[in-house]
């Protein structure tokens, strides 16, 4: 019998990739040829996602550790084998495509960091850290906690920015086909990530307080993309945000 989040679990492991399967020779290719605006654009979101994907999985040990049963536990443990994928993902990109300097994933990371707001590596590198240390610290957290990680981060900003990459993507001069792969699978993981924290948060009691706070930090959390992505995109991502929050049973006054 399937019970609590055993279909999570179940669903990853039918949707892995690995993203060395990946062919990027064309994108290695091509990424000369595109404009310094096209490569500026393209580089700043992926620098984005390098920040953010390295810190969500780094933090994702302390979500399993207070994880209510067996079945959460392995739905967190396998969001984190997606997640460290991700940020593989993105550093390949970097390095093999983009040809973003730096001996490892680390120096790659500080080239890439003036490339987005400050408040984006605020949100991953201190605000989210911080969140996962009160976890670590209360396990009663974990509501709050799933709200910042699953419908915050991974349902506004990741969700926003990995929409806006594949837009752009298409519009190029010329294609990037690795990478355009890569981002489509990285988004289908993204899904049954925010799903199964929606479930969680639909299965906690939220209260009033609880509930402005996710919407506001939602809305504030939208913007850390800056003009990488369009005041359209943050709308919709925000209006999607309201309607997920919704359908998980939160009602707003
Ligand atoms: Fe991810
Ligand atoms: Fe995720």
């Amino acid at each position: 019998m399937i019970t609590g989040y055993d279909h999570f679990v179940t669903l990853a492991e039918s949707l892995q990739w690995d993203e060395t399967g990946i062919d990027y020779s064309a994108d290695r290719e091509a990424w000369p040829r595109l404009t310094d605006t096209e490569k500026t654009r393209v580089l700043g979101l992926i620098a984005g996602f390098v920040i953010a994907e390295t810190a969500v999985s780094r933090e994702l040990g302390t979500y399993q550790a207070a994880a209510s049963g067996d079945s959460m536990e392995a739905a967190f443990r396998a969001q984190a084998r997606d997640e460290a994928r991700h940020a593989r993902f993105f550093d390949l990109v970097a390095a093999e495509v983009a040809g973003v300097p730096g001996a490892d994933p680390t120096a790659r990371r500080d080239a890439l960091r003036s490339l987005v707001s400050v408040d984006l590596v605020d949100l991953f590198e201190e605000r989210l850290p911080a969140t996962a240390q009160r976890l670590a610290e209360d396990h009663e957290c974990l509501t709050a906690a799933v709200g910042l990680y699953h419908m915050v981060i991974e349902g506004v900003v990741l969700l926003a920015g990995q929409h806006a990459m594949l837009d752009m993507l298409e519009g190029l001069s010329v294609r990037l086909p690795g990478v355009h792969k890569g981002m489509e699978l990285v988004l289908r993981d993204e899904r049954w990530h925010i799903g199964f924290g929606s479930r969680i948060v639909q299965r906690a009691d939220i209260g009033r307080d609880e509930a402005d706070m996710l919407l506001t930090q939602g809305e504030t959390a939208a913007k850390v993309w800056g003009d990488l992505i369009t005041p359209d995109a943050i709308e919709t991502a925000v209006r999607q945000h309201r309607r997920r929050l919704k359908a998980a049973g939160i009602k707003f006054w």
